[in-house]
């Protein structure tokens, strides 16, 4: 049975079994095109389909993160800071950009969801450290349409 730890207003007994993930949703808006420059017209159709030709998506990004629960707030992390780490990281680099020309650590990639979702991750993970010892970085969700997204975790 759960019960409030009386001093620390959180529930007492349950950390040590389970683990918490704490998720942060940001959107952006980007253009992009999936080709090669090396390929030739027909043979990135053949791959990319109607992503050979330039166009944009409305993204959305799921960061998670786990740690343990500070007994004061009562938070693994406070989302201001999480939230302000994922947009100084990411979101102010890639908004309202094009993914392959206006963005320096995405030079020479084919941006599609799984290599931003890399790409992302690489940023955050350094990022989040800072300053946080104990919250670690778990999941970086890429939502690029309805249909598709892609996710690195650890
Ligand atoms: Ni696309």
């Amino acid at each position: 049975m759960l019960k409030i730890h009386p001093e620390e207003g959180r529930l007492a007994g349950v950390e040590s079994r389970l683990s918490i993930l704490v998720t942060r949703r940001v959107t952006f808006a980007a253009a992009h095109v999936l080709r090669r420059p090396e390929w030739d017209e027909e043979r990135n159709h053949a791959i990319f389909g109607a992503c050979a030709r330039d166009h944009g998506h409305n993204y959305v990004l799921e960061v998670s993160v786990s740690g343990t629960i500070d007994p004061d707030t009562g938070m693994v992390v406070n989302l201001k800071d999480l939230d302000a780490a994922v947009r100084d990281a990411v979101v102010g680099q890639v908004d309202h950009r094009h993914l392959n020309h206006d963005v320096p650590f995405l030079a020479g990639v084919v941006p599609t969801a799984e290599n931003l979702a890399l790409a992302f991750w690489e940023r955050l993970e350094g990022r989040l450290a800072e300053g946080r010892p104990g919250c670690r970085l778990r999941r970086v969700r890429l939502v690029e349409s309805e249909n598709n997204a892609a996710e690195v975790w650890r």
